[in-house]
């Protein structure tokens, strides 16, 4: 199974989505593979966000060798799945899909989070503080384990 996280510039919430499914994985010793990028071109090239790097941290999860890329058209046959962090990156990713027939599904990560009741974003959370990338994270993590037992992976 082979997964793409995508967010806006791929340094705060999709490095996370990357280091949460392979820590998942790890665990639970099951064959998934995982990757990274945003949607803009802001950050190319750059490590993730030092509030990411430290949420992970704190869960045991070392993301610091994560660079920043930016999603292309490639990808939709690269991976098996897309999960996009909100509605604003499913739709800049779904702009790029040249008509149907790729290979990866393109998903709102938040589908498979059973607390999101109804909002299915994982919001933005360059602008504020820890606490929101706590949030973030949770998020994140929730949906990564419920998508693995829908795949029954784990
Ligand atoms: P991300 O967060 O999309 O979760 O990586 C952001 C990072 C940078 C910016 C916006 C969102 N920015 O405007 O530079």
């Amino acid at each position: 199974m082979k997964t793409l996280f995508v967010c806006l510039g791929n340094i705060c919430r999709s490095p996370l989505g990357e280091g949460i499914i392979l820590d998942l994985a790890k665990k639970h010793g099951v064959p998934v593979t995982a990757d990274s990028a945003g949607t803009a071109s802001y950050h190319i090239g750059e490590r993730p966000d030092r509030r990411s790097v430290s949420v992970a941290h704190k869960f045991g999860i070392d993301i610091r060798e994560q660079r920043s890329r930016q999603f292309t058209a490639a990808d939709f046959d690269a991976f098996d799945i897309i999960f996009a962090m909100d509605e604003s990156n499913l739709q800049n990713i779904n702009s790029l899909a040249s008509g149907g027939g790729h290979r990866a599904k393109v998903v709102l990560l938040r589908e498979f989070d059973q607390e999101a009741h109804g909002d299915l974003n994982v919001p933005d959370p360059y602008y504020g503080g820890a606490d929101g990338f706590r949030d973030v994270f949770l998020m994140i993590q929730r949906s990564c384990l419920a998508f693995l037992r829908q795949e029954n992976l784990v």
